[in-house]
């Protein structure tokens, strides 16, 4: 069985966002398999979820911050979380040889992610949307308020700080 299964809930109606997490689900499960063969191939599979991740999450905040986010908004700041955790995992393992917290990250990433795709970035691709905005150029079709303060909070009922996964 794996660590995440690819399922409609996940679906946001967001080509790129979608895509973007049905390889983050393929790559986590692969970090799975191969961590249970070796715990070599187990790190190297971590390190190309983790590179993936890096593009990801900088996707969605570039996304944020071009529709009217603050900087420091609360989705931001779970994207630095959840990363540096991952990070961190994979430090343990490769410089002092401890396999543990990577072990136990895996089903606590596929917790994460489900309630995160389900929450943060589906609150984020609703506004995305009516925003009119095209990730492709950039550009928003509806016009942006002016003077609005920026956006700090995810719009999720998920929007606190500590709802990151636990090493
Ligand atoms: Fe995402
Ligand atoms: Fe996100």
């Amino acid at each position: 069985m794996s660590a995440l299964a690819w399922s409609e809930e996940l679906v946001l109606q967001h080509p790129q966002m979608d895509a973007t997490h049905l390889k983050f689900v393929e790559l986590l499960n692969a970090a799975e398999t191969a961590l249970a063969e070796s715990e070599a191939a187990g790190l190297s599979a971590w390190d190309a979820l983790v590179a993936h991740t890096i593009g990801h999450f900088d996707q969605e905040d570039r996304w944020m911050l071009s529709t009217g986010f603050a900087e420091d908004n609360c989705h931001t700041r779970q994207h630095q979380q959840v990363l540096a955790i991952m990070q961190e995992v994979a430090r343990l393992a490769r410089d002092h040889q401890d396999f543990g917290p990577l072990q136990r990250i895996i089903p606590e990433l596929a917790a994460w992610f489900s309630m995160h795709a389900q929450s943060m970035d589906s609150s984020l691709a609703v506004h995305l949307e009516v925003a009119g905005f095209d990730p492709v150029t950039g550009a928003c079709r509806t016009p942006q308020p002016e003077g609005n303060a920026p956006i700090s909070g995810c719009g999720s009922d998920h929007c606190a700080p500590d709802h990151a996964p636990a090493a």
